[in-house]
């Protein structure tokens, strides 16, 4: 496989980086992964949008001149032959300082690689995943910027062990406040009498691409949409629930906490979203 690593396309075996990176020491650093689609990436502005909204937040300087990231990923894509894929976009602040402080720290360390779409059954594309409401909260905005895709992913980590524990597909994190968040790696929606729930960005989540998009495409249908604050109660009372995340898309939830949601199947509004983000995607590219 072929990676990208700091100016020059290498083997993955040689892909190197020093034991002083302060990615490996502290998770200091942001990601993005986005997918490619027939060959090439799909909603790159966005997902650059918000790299360069990462970076901001953490004061991390590209070198200048930025990479050029459409060339690369478009070099990336012919040297590893990628059709559909996920590609991650990893930026570390790069070597210097065994402390805290990143002053000077100019040189940040850039990987790209790609890596296999989600692997689920057919079971799980149509009938849905169970969710685990675990007891790992997600960490505030105060402490971290939610917005950041950091490096940092034990906040999600804790989760996800939860929800393996429970042998749930994922587990959903509640905020501090015990309002619905996120799950580690997707947003949440879910439906009640046709219209279409989602907890806003104030509830401390990660700003998905997916989910804005399926914002997005069910305001221009005409569907009800509500972003706000909502209880684990709200989703256990649903008709319908789904996730939303860059590599699965949208995908149905049948169970919240070995609770059956009441249109345990896929539900009628999850297909109209799965159809809507389907044909919005091949329109796409
Ligand atoms: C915590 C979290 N929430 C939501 C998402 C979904 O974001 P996107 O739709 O941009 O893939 C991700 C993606 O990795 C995530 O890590």
């Amino acid at each position: 496989m072929w990676v990208y690593l700091n100016n020059q396309f290498v083997e993955d075996d040689q892909a190197k980086v020093s034991i002083f990176d302060r990615g490996f020491l502290f998770g200091d650093g942001i990601f993005e992964t986005l997918r490619i689609y027939k060959g090439q990436p799909l909603f790159l502005d966005r997902h650059l949008q918000r790299l360069h909204h990462s970076c901001e937040a953490l004061a991390l300087i590209l070198s200048t001149p930025e990479p050029a990231w459409e060339m690369l990923l478009h070099e990336l894509v012919e040297r590893n032959h990628l059709e559909h894929a996920l590609v991650r976009i990893t930026i570390s602040r790069g070597v210097g300082g065994l402390g805290p402080d990143p002053t000077g720290c100019l040189a940040p360390t850039i990987v790209i690689f790609p890596r296999p779409l989600p692997q689920l059954t057919k079971d799980q594309r149509e009938q849905g995943v169970s969710i685990a409401i675990v007891n790992t909260r997600r960490q505030p905005s105060c402490a971290l910027p939610t917005q950041v895709k950091s490096l940092n992913y034990l906040n999600n980590i804790l989760a996800k062990q939860e929800a393996v524990k429970a042998q749930a597909f994922d587990g959903l994190m509640l905020n501090t406040d015990g309002h619905l968040a996120e799950c580690t790696t997707s947003n949440i929606f879910f439906v009640k009498d046709q219209c279409l729930y989602t907890p806003s960005l104030q509830c401390g989540i990660l700003p998905g691409i997916t989910r804005e998009i399926v914002l997005e495409l069910a305001t221009a249908k005409g569907m009800v949409v509500q972003e706000g604050t909502y209880e684990p109660k709200d989703l256990l009372d649903a008709d319908e629930g789904f996730l939303t995340n860059t590599g699965f898309g949208i995908l149905p939830v049948s169970k919240i906490d070995s609770r059956q949601l009441k249109s345990a199947k896929q539900g009628t509004e999850t297909q109209i979203i799965q159809l809507l983000y389907e044909s919005h995607i091949a329109k796409s590219c």
